[in-house]
């Protein structure tokens, strides 16, 4: 039925849930998996003066493209128990935007995502990345929780 699972992977505990759901479907599926990371835009500063900051800027979305990676790899050595063939991915931009377009961009046909993730405000039952999501990706979106 599904041919290529998407997780959207942000390192929160319901990412991994997400993701353990996700291998498991996919080995029962025979799809492909693939585990998506979006380093969010960092603020710019207009005023801020090159020569007083240097590379600050580049060298933060360095170090936060590394995480990115590591939390990729930390997860998908959580799945290797179900032997599928996984793949990573990860980009710059504002996640849900990110996410909705590497749906259609990898023809994506299930994805799957935590209702909620590493933010801080308790008492909602969606983020705003899985609300947004659930409301604008083109194919089937599965929320773990
Ligand atoms: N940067 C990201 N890259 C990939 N997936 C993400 C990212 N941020 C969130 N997600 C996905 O969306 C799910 C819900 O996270 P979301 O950010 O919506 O909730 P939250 O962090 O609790 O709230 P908010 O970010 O609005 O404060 C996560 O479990 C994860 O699957
Ligand atoms: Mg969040």
């Amino acid at each position: 039925m599904y041919k290529k699972i998407l997780v959207a992977i942000d390192g929160s505990e319901l990412s991994t849930k997400a993701a353990l759901h996700g291998a498991e479907l996919a080995s029962k599926m025979g799809a492909e998996l693939m585990l998506f990371h979006v380093v969010p835009p960092l603020p710019s500063f207009d005023n801020m003066s090159p020569d007083r900051v240097g590379n600050i800027h580049q060298e933060l979305v360095d170090e936060f493209f590394k995480q990115g990676r590591e939390i990729l790899s930390q997860t998908e050595a959580k799945l290797a128990v179900h032997g599928v063939g996984i793949s990573t991915g990860i980009t710059l931009g504002h996640p849900a935007e990110e996410i909705c377009k590497k749906v259609d961009s990898d023809r994506c046909d299930l994805l799957i995502m935590g209702s909620r993730g590493l933010g801080q405000i308790k008492g909602y039952l969606m983020g705003s990345v899985s609300n947004r999501v659930c409301r604008h990706a083109k194919c089937p979106v599965l929320v773990v929780r």
